[in-house]
């Protein structure tokens, strides 16, 4: 179980001459407060590379076993093999017991509702961390469904089963890969000797252990964005390309800098994605990063029977459904903390202390269980002022998705109502299009693993055209049952139903 809503302590306070004074006080500190934000800022990328370890064994692109370079770089290793640790937050890591995460569609019952038609629906837990991902996926009971071998890309470091398969070229072998079932994919996986979670070779060049980014769909990705016209205020070095010439494709491994690697060796995998057996995995970017660029892209997107793009069709109302994927990285980018230039590592792989360097922690986890190393670097209120306030945020946040639960039952429920009193498939396509759009914009949000940290403002906008679409959507189908009802009662039949009024649920 997760910990209840902690309270918000209220400080109480009268006006006074002292209070004024000591406002004034505040100011002045606020103000140092702002210049050493700015200092730590451009500190931490002028941060040195600190890979000059005396090496005991030779590692290559191709070592998997992350213990073989954990002999080299001993802390780094010890701190990444924590991530076997059960992590727990209000929030973060994962609820249910030691052995197995806690169901997210039993936590939030919207969420199965939702996902009817769709293996979401039969099993769909917490997170947790790195070490788990292969066995997770094994283990899932989605995997009761067929799937596809694209599901590996982001499940273990199989980047030399990849250039295996492609003959020596990394692109090729994962174009390959999607047409495998999970099964067969699995299996040249543990042929290969590579059956092994996320690894150093990921993330690191082996020679100069500089960042690197190596899943193909990332980088055919991130590609497409550097090629559209979308805003990027968060990737200078995207700006930078396409005011350069475009010579050559845009390719962070040489174009970006390394305070943008920081945050692009995450978004190889915490990202909104499409994976089956029709078509390689996508990442969805060409059109921009925010919520509603993303549906325009996949809106533009074919199947191959040429069909407009969808996952599935809703169970109960048949509505084309888009299924989201935690969208780390994109909900991160239209934040602040994106425009600042603050990475994902600068806040989930804190520097450690290890005598007179420093050590990126890479026991990759929820920040808010290492405030002073991931926050006060950069924020200098009190460890629990800094807590409050994501909590804040956090709640609200909770609030307002739980409502956007209450408002899709709801429309699922007028369709549910409408089809039933006989409205034809013609009739109910607008309120179709509309579950489309709400629900889109609300799995989008729910799927987003920082329960509204990464973006506040923006998260809390699409959680309200959610709530927006659905309510519409709602409308337009109890307005089929109204004028169903006319019909009806005109040829003598009996009258359908009234429709339920909605009663709006308090969220808790
Ligand atoms: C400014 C700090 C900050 C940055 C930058 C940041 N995060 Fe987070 N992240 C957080 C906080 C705070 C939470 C909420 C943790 C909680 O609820 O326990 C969080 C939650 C998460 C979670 C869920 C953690 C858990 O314990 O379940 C994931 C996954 C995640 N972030 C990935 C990313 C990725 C990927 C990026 C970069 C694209 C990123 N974050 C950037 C602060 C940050
Ligand atoms: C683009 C990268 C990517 C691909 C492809 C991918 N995953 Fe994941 N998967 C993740 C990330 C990141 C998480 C952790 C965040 C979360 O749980 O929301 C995760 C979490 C999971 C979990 C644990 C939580 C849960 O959902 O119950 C399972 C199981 C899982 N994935 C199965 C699959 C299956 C099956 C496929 C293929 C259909 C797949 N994954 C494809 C990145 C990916
Ligand atoms: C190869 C894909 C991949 C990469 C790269 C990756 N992650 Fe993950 N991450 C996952 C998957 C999959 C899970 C969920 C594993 C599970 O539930 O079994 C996960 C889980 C997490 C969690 C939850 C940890 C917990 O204790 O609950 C956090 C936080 C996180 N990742 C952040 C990051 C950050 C930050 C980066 C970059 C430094 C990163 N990840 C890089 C795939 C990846
Ligand atoms: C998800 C990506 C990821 C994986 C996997 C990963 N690292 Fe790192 N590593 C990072 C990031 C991010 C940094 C910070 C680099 C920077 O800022 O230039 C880093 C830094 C380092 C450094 C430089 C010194 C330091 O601590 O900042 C070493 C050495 C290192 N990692 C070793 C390892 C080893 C050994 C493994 C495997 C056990 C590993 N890394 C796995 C992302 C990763
Ligand atoms: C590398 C520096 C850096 C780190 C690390 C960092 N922040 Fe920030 N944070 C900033 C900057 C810069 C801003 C934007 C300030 C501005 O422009 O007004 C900001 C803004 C914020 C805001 C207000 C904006 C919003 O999104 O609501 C909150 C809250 C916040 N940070 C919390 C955190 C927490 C919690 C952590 C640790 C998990 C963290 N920050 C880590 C630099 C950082």
């Amino acid at each position: 179980m997760k910990s209840r809503s902690r309270p918000i302590a209220a400080t109480q306070r009268g006006i006074s001459t002292s209070v004024l004074l000591a406002s004034i006080a505040v100011v002045a500190v606020g103000t140092a407060a702002l210049t050493a934000l700015l200092v730590n800022v451009f500190e931490r990328k002028q941060e040195p590379t600190v890979a000059a370890a005396t090496r005991v064994v030779d590692v290559t692109r191709d070592t998997t076993d992350p213990a073989k370079w954990g002999a080299n770089w001993p802390k780094q290793y010890s701190s990444y093999l924590l991530t076997a640790q059960t992590t727990r937050t209000r929030f973060g890591g994962h609820g249910g017991t030691d052995a197995l995460p806690q169901e997210k569609i039993e936590r939030d019952p919207w969420l199965k509702r939702m996902f009817l038609g769709y293996a979401f629906s039969i099993d769909y837990r917490d997170r947790r961390g790195h070490a788990y991902m292969l066995k997770d996926q094994e283990n899932t009971q989605r995997q009761t469904k067929p799937q596809s071998g694209s599901c590996l890309h982001c499940h273990a470091s199989l980047i030399p089963l990849y250039r295996e398969m492609g003959g020596g070229d990394v692109i090729k072998g994962f174009e390959e890969s999607y047409k495998l079932s999970y099964k067969e994919m699995n299996q040249k996986l543990y042929d290969s000797g590579h059956a092994q979670t996320l690894s150093c070779p990921d993330c690191h060049d082996p020679k100069t252990m500089q960042l690197i980014v190596t899943r193909p769909a990332f980088l055919i990705g991130i590609q497409k964005l550097a090629s559209s016209e979308a805003a990027v205020p968060f990737a200078p070095s995207i700006e930078r390309w396409r005011t350069s010439g475009k010579a050559k494709p845009y390719d962070p491994n040489t174009d970006a800098s390394r305070g943008e690697m920081r945050t692009f060796v995450c978004a190889q995998c915490h990202i909104e994605y499409y994976c089956s057996t029709s078509m390689p995995l996508t990442a969805p970017w060409g059109k921009g990063l925010a919520a509603e660029q993303i549906e325009a892209f996949w809106n533009d997107t074919k199947l191959p029977n040429g069909e407009r793009f969808y996952d599935y069709k809703h169970a109960e109302t048949g509505a084309p459904i888009l299924k989201a994927q935690h969208p780390e990285f994109e909900v991160w980018s239209q934040g602040v903390h994106a425009r600042s230039n603050v990475a994902c590592a600068d806040c989930h792989m804190p520097y450690m202390r290890d005598g007179a360097t420093k050590v990126s922690d890479h026991w990759v986890r929820s920040p808010l269980l290492s405030v002073n190393r991931s926050c006060q670097p950069c924020h200098k209120q009190s460890e629990d002022e800094i807590k409050q306030r994501v909590d804040l945020i956090q709640t609200r946040h909770h609030d307002l998705l739980e409502r956007g639960g209450v408002a899709i039952t709801a429309l699922m429920d007028a369709i549910v109502a409408a089809k039933k009193d006989g409205a034809t498939p013609e009739q109910l396509n607008a309120a179709l299009e509309l579950q489309r759009k709400a629900q889109w914009r609300l799995d989008f949000i729910a799927a987003e693993n920082s329960m509204g940290f990464h973006a506040p403002q923006d998260e809390a906008r699409v959680l309200a055209e959610a709530l927006d679409y659905s309510r519409q959507g709602e409308l337009v189908a109890s307005s089929l049952r109204r004028s169903q009802a006319k019909m009806a009662s005109a040829s003598g039949a009996a009258p359908a139903l009234p429709v339920k009024p909605v009663v709006a649920a308090k969220a808790q």
